[in-house]
C-alpha cells in the first residue's frame, strides 16, 4: 500500500469498519446523470469516490485519489477514454492501469501506478457501487423488465439517516398525518388490521396492508389501496401498491391486476447524512406522466424528512428498548431486528 493510499485513510483502519455495508451494494447517482466521457464525484460511507463512464458506457467506480502524489481525480478529466490525473496528467485507462506518464512519455508506467478500482454496475437506471467483495447480487427489481410497466425515476431526496428514510418508507400508518390530502385523509387515519412479516434468504417481505387513498393514485380517483412491502438490503426496499377503484360505479375502470410500485434505495454517505433515490412503475391507464410522478413523489418525501430528520435519536437505534412498538408497526421492529442481527453497525444508534 502507497503512502498516499495510507494517508488518505485507506489503510482498512479508519472510517466506515462494517462489513455488511462495505460488501454489499449501494446506489450512488442516476444513470442518465453519467455520460459518456463524463465523471462525477460520489461520496459513500465516507470515502470519496468517481464515476466515470468510458466511450463503450461501461462504468467504472474507483477511489477519489491519484497513486502518484495523492491529488484527487475528480479534478481531473476524461481525455480519450482515459481519466486524467489534474497534477502532472498521469491517464488511467478503464481497467486503472496507469498507461502515460507525461514526464516519461516513452516509459511505461511502473504497474503499481494503477488507480483503486471498486465494483460497479449499471442496473435500473441506477449507478451502484461495493466497495468491499460483493457478498451477493443487486437485489432484483422485476418490473423493470416488464414491458407493461412505465417506470419513473425520482429524487435525489436528502436525509438524515437512509434507515429512518426506509422505516418511514415501509410505514402505512404515517399516511393521515404527514401527507394529508396526498396520500391520506387528515381526519379519518385508517385502522391498520394485523399484517404479518416474514424474513427468508432475501430479506423480509410483509402481507398485504389496506388503507383508504381517495387522493393517492396518480390517476386522481380514490382507491383502496394493498401495499406490500419488501427490505431486501439494509438501504433498499420497494414497495407495491394493489389498487382498486374505490366507487362501484368506476370499477369498471380499473383491473385487478393494476399495481403502482416503488424500488427504494439510500446511499449512506456518512453516519447522519443520505441520499435516497427510487424508481416507481404503474402498469394502468391512464399511464400518469414522468411529471405526474416526480411531481406528487417530490411533495411526499419533502413531506417525510420533514418529520424524519427531526426524529432523536438521529440514527436508528435496533436496540428495541429505545422506542415503542406497536403492532401496526411490525415491519419497523422487524427491520430493527433484522439489522441486528445481519451485524450492521454504520449510522446505528449505540453501536461502535
Ligand atoms: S498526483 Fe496524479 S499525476 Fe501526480
Ligand atoms: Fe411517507
Amino acid at each position: 500500500m502507497s503512502y498516499a493510499t495510507q494517508a488518505a485513510g485507506l489503510s482498512g483502519a479508519e472510517g466506515c469498519q462494517d462489513q455488511v455495508l462495505l460488501n454489499d451494494w449501494h446506489v450512488v447517482g442516476y444513470s442518465s446523470e453519467l455520460e459518456n466521457g463524463k465523471m462525477m464525484p460520489i461520496t459513500l460511507l465516507e470515502r470519496d469516490l468517481i464515476a466515470w463512464r468510458d466511450e463503450a458506457g461501461e462504468v467504472h467506480v474507483w477511489e477519489d485519489l491519484c497513486v502518484h502524489r495523492g491529488a484527487r481525480l475528480s479534478r481531473g478529466w476524461v481525455q480519450n477514454n482515459k481519466v486524467v490525473c489534474p497534477y502532472h496528467g498521469w491517464r488511467y485507462d478503464g481497467t486503472g492501469s496507469c498507461v502515460l506518464m507525461p514526464a516519461a512519455p516513452s516509459e511505461k508506467p511502473m504497474k503499481k501506478a494503477h488507480a483503486i478500482v471498486h465494483h460497479a454496475q449499471d442496473k435500473y437506471g441506477f449507478i451502484w457501487v461495493c466497495i468491499g467483495t460483493p457478498a451477493q447480487g443487486i437485489p432484483v427489481f422485476a418490473e423493470w423488465d416488464d414491458p407493461a410497466y412505465k417506470l419513473t425515476h425520482c429524487g435525489p431526496y436528502k436525509f438524515r439517516s437512509g434507515y429512518r428514510a426506509l422505516d418511514n418508507f415501509v410505514d402505512p400508518t404515517h399516511f393521515s398525518f404527514v401527507h394529508p390530502g396526498v396520500n391520506g385523509v387528515g381526519e379519518e387515519p385508517d385502522e391498520i388490521p394485523p399484517y404479518e412479516v416474514h424474513e427468508d434468504e432475501n430479506g423480509l417481505r410483509s402481507s398485504e396492508v389496506r388503507v383508504t387513498q381517495p387522493y393517492g393514485d396518480p390517476r386522481n380517483i380514490p382507491v383502496i389501496a394493498f401495499y406490500s412491502y419488501k427490505i431486501m438490503r439494509p438501504l433498499v426496499s420497494y414497495l407495491q401498491k394493489r389498487l382498486e377503484i374505490m366507487d362501484p360505479a368506476q370499477q369498471h375502470l380499473g383491473n385487478p391486476a393494476d399495481r403502482f410500485c416503488t424500488y427504494f434505495t439510500a446511499q449512506q454517505v456518512d453516519p447522519v447524512t443520505s441520499i435516497v433515490r427510487i424508481c416507481c412503475g404503474t402498469n394502468f391507464e391512464t399511464q400518469p406522466s414522468d411529471e405526474d410522478v416526480r411531481r406528487r413523489q417530490d411533495i411526499v418525501y419533502a413531506q417525510d424528512s420533514g418529520i424524519v430528520d427531526t426524529q432523536r435519536p438521529e440514527k436508528i437505534p435496533v436496540d428495541l428498548r429505545y422506542e415503542l412498538h406497536h403492532r401496526s408497526d411490525l415491519i419497523g421492529q422487524k427491520y430493527r431486528n433484522w439489522l441486528k442481527a445481519q451485524g450492521v453497525t454504520y449510522g446505528i444508534h449505540g453501536a461502535l
